[in-house]
């Protein structure tokens, strides 16, 4: 790899957190303040009502959204634009994760048209990628990323600074199962590969990260493998400690 893209550490909180839950992000910047030679970006996307008291109180990290509407404003009740997230001082929003993919029916189609939003507001799109446990099984891994990819980012207006990818096998979020460093390997390499053919060199600086089941007991071998450059974290992510475990880990 030529220009290996700045590690992120990203935590998806998911529909977990109250306001109490704000002391996480003190203790995190605490110990990034503590810590000035990590090598890499931490980011928190909490729930959206404690989105903007989040923004708030990080000093020392990105606060991110989970989810966005594609359109600038109007008539769609309960929704979050991405103009709003920006207005909150949010710097990025989790896309076409696969729980919205299967919760809401999320199409590729529809993730695309919220990445082009997102980049209209100047927000970075996190986009999420990954197989089923049946799509590995019967070997389709490598195509549905292929699918997903190629139908979830939009050629137009995407380089390196605005989006990042995250590699999330479906079977191994929230399970406790990770691929091995081999699989891993593989996917990374094959998302690598794709990237330079939509976006030729700016390919080679886009971020892929991995999630699914991360955590300090498997951050370096996680971390360690070609192409992988960060880590998205649900479960984990919620305690400050088991948090920042993943970076001692693999980025001190
Ligand atoms: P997990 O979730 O770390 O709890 O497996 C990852 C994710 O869904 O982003």
């Amino acid at each position: 790899m030529t220009n290996q893209p700045k590690a992120l550490v990203a935590g998806n909180w998911k529909m977990n957190g109250l306001k109490a839950s704000l002391t996480e992000i003190d203790s995190l910047n605490e110990k990034i303040a503590n810590n000035p030679n990590m090598k890499c970006d931490m980011m928190i996307c909490p729930s959206a009502t404690i989105l903007g008291a989040a923004v708030e109180r990080a000093t020392k990290l990105e606060i991110g959204a989970q989810d966005c509407h594609a359109a600038f404003s109007g008539a769609h009740t309960g929704d979050v634009s991405t103009e709003m997230l920006t207005d909150l001082g949010v710097t990025a929003v989790i896309l076409g994760h696969s729980e919205r993919r299967a919760d809401h029916g999320e199409t590729s189609a529809e993730v695309a048209a919220k990445v082009v939003a997102a980049q209209r507001a100047g927000l970075v799109s996190i986009i999420c990628v990954g197989e089923t446990e049946a799509e590995r099984k019967s070997g389709q891994h490598l195509g549905v990323v292929s699918s997903q990819i190629a139908d979830s980012i939009p050629l137009d207006g995407t380089h390196a600074d605005n989006i990042v990818v995250a590699y999330e096998p479906v079977w191994a979020i929230g399970t406790g199962l990770v691929p091995s460093a081999e699989d891993v390997a593989e996917m990374h390499a094959h998302i690598r590969d794709l990237l330079k053919g939509m976006f030729e060199a700016d390919g080679d600086k886009m971020s892929i990260l991995y999630g699914g089941s991360v955590k300090g007991s498997n951050a370096a071998e996680l971390m360690g493998v070609a192409n992988v450059n960060g880590a998205l974290v649900g479960g984990a992510s919620l305690k400050a400690d088991d948090f920042f475990a993943i970076v001692e880990a693999a980025y001190l």
